[in-house]
């Protein structure tokens, strides 16, 4: 079985690990410390703080900025279920806004139309590891004196202009899942240089504790533990090497795939650097994509649709409000992409046999 992602642990790893498990010292404390530290340099932001998941990351930013009851969150349509979840639980309303077909991320066009007068943050999502236009992201947001939050739990090291994305917002998200480019098991981080978000950020993950057992808000328990970050410190030594890893395989892809008329490929934007945390690419023609999941995954290739039902269609975000062109092109991708095996253990002879498969399913198409 090819696996379409999966966590790259070394030796180095597990001993980092198990050198905190010796300690006896797990929860968090010296290690998370280092591992903030290391983050922050380098995403080249003032503070990170880390939080026990991406979700935990999105909902404590958006607590940080301000939002509450009554507030309004633009988001992208087509992203993770958090992106807009934390909204809600935030008290806030998500509004949701259709995304561009190129690259997937939110659609500047539509942003105008979708802020209210009670719109406090916008969410750009660097979805698949693209870079959202934050150009054009931040400057409809400073003109509308709206906070941006960006959502980088697929992007970790993916950059614009040689600066990395987590640096563009007032605030960003991070996650370390298994799947992304770094794992922590279950983690998250927030990055910010704003003191104000770092200082609530860090209160609300610990009970709201100013000093110890002295609480000055109502907060949660969303620490990582040192085991955790033991493993994200050592991964992120080679977090570089590993999205360089995913970018010759992608590269191997989109070499393979090049022909094939009826699939559009991810494309990199100029100036940017897309950091490939999935391989999604766009089958043409109706029904076509999940007849080739299956053609897929009959022979031992895992594959994976993200995201198989747009936001506005999730009986769970009922309460959240539609742009008013809300969302033919999230509707469209949800029927159309699908996600190719990519992760740093991949041999680009796993790759070539992907593509290989792919090019067999339509050349047999009748
Ligand atoms: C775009 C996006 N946002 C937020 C999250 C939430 O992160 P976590 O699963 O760590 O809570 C994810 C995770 O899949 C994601 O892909």
């Amino acid at each position: 079985m090819i696996r379409v992602s999966a966590p790259h642990i070394t030796e180095d790893d597990i001993e980092a690990v198990v050198g905190v498990l010796r300690s006896g010292m797990l929860a968090f404390g010296r290690v998370g410390e280092e591992f903030e530290k290391q983050l922050a340099r380098y995403l080249g932001v003032k503070h990170v703080v880390t939080v026990s998941n991406g979700t935990a990351a999105l909902y404590l930013s958006l607590k940080a900025l301000g939002v509450s009851q009554g507030d309004e969150v633009v988001v992208p349509d087509f992203t993770f279920f958090a992106t807009a979840s934390t909204a809600l639980l935030a008290g806030a309303t998500p509004v949701l806004v259709d995304i561009e077909l190129e690259t997937y991320t939110i659609d500047p066009d539509q942003l105008h139309e979708a802020i209210s007068g009670k719109t406090k943050v916008v969410v750009p999502v660097h979805l698949y590891g693209h870079p959202a236009d934050m150009d054009r992201v931040t400057e409809i947001a400073s003109e509308k004196h709206l906070h941006v939050l960006e959502d980088c739990a697929q992007a970790l090291g993916a950059e614009i202009r040689g600066r990395k994305v987590g640096s563009f917002g007032h605030a960003a998200a991070f996650s370390f899942y298994p799947t992304k480019s770094i794992t922590t098991g279950e983690g998250g981080a927030v990055a910010t240089d704003l003191d104000s978000v770092a200082d609530v950020v860090r209160l609300l993950r610990n009970h709201g504790q100013k000093s110890r057992y002295y609480h000055v808000e109502i907060g949660w328990n969303m620490r990582i533990t040192d085991v955790q970050a033991a493993l994200g410190l050592s991964q992120l030594k080679r977090l570089d090497e590993m999205n360089e890893k995913r970018r010759k395989l992608a590269r191997v892809y989109l070499e393979e795939l090049a022909s094939v008329s009826q699939v559009r490929l991810p494309i990199e934007k100029p100036g940017v650097k897309h950091v490939y945390n999935l391989f999604t690419i766009w089958v043409e023609g109706d029904g076509t994509r999940d007849k080739l999941a299956k053609y897929l995954r009959d022979r031992g290739v895992e594959i994976a649709i993200h995201y198989p039902t747009p936001l506005h269609k999730q009986p769970a975000l009922a309460g959240a409000k539609k742009s008013s062109s809300c969302c033919p092109n999230s509707d469209a991708a949800s029927r159309h992409v699908l996600s190719l095996p990519l992760h740093p253990g991949l041999s680009e002879s796993d790759v070539v046999t992907v593509a290989k498969l792919v090019k067999s399913f339509f050349s047999e198409l009748p």
